[in-house]
């Protein structure tokens, strides 16, 4: 079955079976290998990207569930200003250690600043709490959100 998505503003066209998980077809069908596999359990926040601007797991929704929302990866993430601002404070504070969960960091700060472009230590822990680091990057990843919201110091 052929399946319409709206990828990073794109309208791209994926003949597959329409219960595919988005996460296999950004990365096997769409050539966008940048939003990762961890669990695919909805467990560890490897795989999120945007959907309508909400932080989602690729890996539990669907294309045909996907299909009528504007998605968007972490190749696009940039594009916007938050996004870039957030990309931007995670090199500047060399956050990742092995990278892995990085795309999926990126993706949850950005849709968290997007929302509430001066969140507390509360709110970033309850918009973080979903994504894992196996290397421990935590104290990184709030000191560049806070960076990225303007609190430099
Ligand atoms: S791969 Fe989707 S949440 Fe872990
Ligand atoms: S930087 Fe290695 S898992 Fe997060």
């Amino acid at each position: 079955m052929t399946v319409l998505l709206n990828i990073n503003g794109t309208p791209r066209r994926v003949t597959a079976d329409p219960t595919k998980p988005l996460l296999w077809v950004l990365r096997e069908d769409l050539g966008l290998p940048g939003t990762k596999f961890g669990c695919g359990a909805g467990l560890c926040g490897a795989c999120t990207v945007h959907a309508d601007g909400e932080a989602v797991r690729s890996c539990q929704i669907s294309i045909a569930d996907a299909a009528p929302m504007k998605i968007t990866t972490i190749e696009a993430v940039a594009a916007t200003p938050v996004g870039k601002r957030v990309t931007e404070s995670w090199q500047a504070l060399d956050v990742p250690q092995c990278g892995y969960c990085q795309a999926g960091q990126i993706m949850s700060a950005t849709a968290l600043l997007a929302r509430n472009p001066r969140p507390d230590d509360a709110a970033i822990d309850a918009a973080m709490s979903g994504n894992i680091c196996r290397c421990a990057t935590y104290v990184r990843i709030r000191a560049a959100i806070k960076r990225a919201a303007g609190d430099v110091a």
